[in-house]
């Protein structure tokens, strides 16, 4: 039977490169894990992969920096928005402090009957932080953030629509959600199983325009999802195709994984991915060496020193000063 094993990784489009690191890793103590460039296309820019301690499908987030090449996107419905991040239990107060001490306005916010945490990411994107019980992903420690607070990966991601029943009728009939919760202007379903990291959430957004479905500075790219094998990946869309949703892409090589993407009804991408046989990060780069190294995909290695002429160094944060004040919270 076709699955889906619960998230893989977000992909965003961000701004300055460097500021983006320093807010992933120095703010929110993740671990840097791969510096590569987007695959697609003829412009060099970045790609960036920060994750919880393993690197384990549903713990990773990507991100474009678009500042060098001036592209900005617009939030708008019918488009992700907002980055759902698990948290242990009990740690929502840390953060505040934390996030409040690096300059990071936050605001308690109800969704579902609990609180959680929100804040943007510097280029603006929504980003929450959900406190879990007993989530088994282990978060990155020598990041300046302790094990009882540091981030486990993906909770989830919250889309806008401006009407929400076509990406219900999606989720529920073709894409192997169930569990509908719903409070207010937000539905909540859960897709394939484990049942973590894998909420999808719809906001009904009906004051807004659509937003941008290009790159752009600002916004969410897309949300994958974790297939486990290059067999079931093809069963999923095969089934996606037979129910009428037939424009997935062709299956592309991302060197660490393998995937297919599809726009949804709700304006969302997704993308359906299976981590590359031959180790995933660890293809390239020993465990010890994640991040350190400037992968470039094999289409491009022969114009490697072209490529860094044309992208602003960055550097990555050591957290000496992160884990003193880590200490004093
Ligand atoms: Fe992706």
């Amino acid at each position: 039977m076709p699955h889906i094993n619960g998230s893989h990784h977000v992909t965003l489009s961000v701004g300055d490169a460097q500021e983006d690191v320093d807010f992933h890793v120095g703010v929110l103590g993740m671990r840097f894990i791969k510096k590569t460039v987007l695959f697609d296309g003829g412009l060099p820019i970045y790609h960036l992969y920060y994750s919880n301690a393993a690197g384990d499908p549903s713990s990773v987030i990507t991100t474009f920096p678009w500042k060098q090449a001036g592209l900005v996107g617009r939030r708008g419905t019918n488009q992700a928005r907002e980055n759902l991040l698990s948290v242990p239990a009990g740690s929502l107060d840390y953060w505040t402090k934390r996030l409040n001490s690096f300059g990071v306005e936050t605001k308690d916010v109800d969704a579902l009957g609990t609180r959680r945490l929100a804040f943007d990411h510097p280029s603006g994107i929504n980003y929450q932080f959900v406190e879990v019980e007993n989530d088994p992903r282990v978060g990155w420690t020598e990041g300046g953030v302790g094990g009882e607070h540091a981030i486990h990966g993906i909770y989830g991601v919250g889309i806008h629509v401006q009407n929400p029943e076509n990406m219900v009728e999606f989720l529920d009939q073709s894409f192997y959600a169930g569990r509908l919760r719903e409070e207010g202007e937000r539905v909540q379903l859960a897709v394939g199983s484990p049942e973590i990291g894998n909420a999808v959430e719809l906001v009904v957004n009906r004051t807004e325009e659509p937003g941008t479905w290009r790159y752009g500075s600002g916004t969410f790219h897309h949300f994958a999802w974790n297939m486990d094998n290059l067999e079931n990946q093809a069963e999923v869309k095969f089934d996606l195709e037979g129910i009428g949703y037939t424009d997935a892409s062709d299956l592309k090589d991302r060197t660490y994984f393998k995937s297919n993407y599809m726009r949804t009804p709700g304006g969302a991408l997704f993308e359906l991915a299976v981590t590359h046989d031959e180790g995933g990060w660890t293809c390239d780069e020993s465990p010890e060496e994640l991040g350190t190294q400037f992968m470039l995909p094999p289409h491009w290695e022969g114009k490697r020193d072209e490529i860094m002429a044309k992208l602003d160094p960055v550097t990555i944060p050591t957290n000496p000063t992160d884990a003193t004040r880590d200490t004093t919270l």
